[in-house]
């Protein structure tokens, strides 16, 4: 099975789906990395592993629709069988989301569905939450509501700040991507209108 991921920054989630399938622990091959930033870091990553590494930077289009149907382009090109956004920090539009829906994952730094959206670590840190995570859902058109997949979950220690609550949940995204990016590979998950199921039981 080919796998195209979309990035935006570092690529450390990138790194770690990288890493499972140089140890057969993917299920499937990296065919593309796409990135909407240029200078992006995790596109060398792409490149130091011999995968095909694109920037499609966003601002050389002049609307989010005409943006995503390049986008669809370059990444149908690559004929995937899934779709993975590892800090791809971009909104994607309904037809992007229809084109992939069923096959696209999202990595998100919160254990969903609380704290959709940005700046979880901060967020959970002010709200002062004893437990925060990291999720793999299906992505669907409400932001970082689709249905959830796999999470790691921590215990925020008292002296955790933003950046150590990111290190902690970080070193946990690294884990469950690749295991949730397995699973479906292997068909084992399932996305249909009214949630998604693992081995034929609901999430
Ligand atoms: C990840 O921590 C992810 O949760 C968030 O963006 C970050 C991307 O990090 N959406 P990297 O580019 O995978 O290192």
């Amino acid at each position: 099975p080919r796998v195209v991921v979309l990035i935006s920054g570092s690529g450390s989630n990138l790194q770690a789906l990288i890493e499972a399938q140089s140890h057969d622990r993917l299920g499937g091959e990296i065919v593309a990395v796409i990135s909407n930033e240029a200078d992006a870091y995790g596109l060398k990553r792409a490149r130091d592993a011999g995968i095909d590494a694109v920037a499609l930077p966003h601002r050389e289009y002049d609307s989010r629709e005409a943006y995503d149907g390049a986008l669809i382009k370059v990444i149908e090109r690559h004929e995937p069988d899934a779709i993975v956004l590892a800090g791809f920090m971009r909104i994607l539009t309904p037809r992007f989301v229809q084109r992939f829906l069923g096959r696209m994952l999202n990595i998100h730094p919160s254990l969903l569905p609380a704290y959709q959206g940005l700046n979880t670590h901060a967020r959970a840190l002010a709200d002062g939450v004893k437990q925060h995570g990291c999720s793999v859902h299906f992505v669907t058109e409400e932001l970082d509501g689709g249905p959830v997949v796999l999470q790691a979950e921590l215990n925020v220690a008292t002296d955790d700040n933003v950046e150590s609550l990111k290190q902690k949940v970080q070193a946990r995204e690294h884990l469950i991507l690749p295991i949730a990016v397995q699973w479906f590979l292997q068909g084992r998950l399932q996305y249909s209108g009214e949630g998604a199921t693992m081995d034929g039981h609901p999430l």
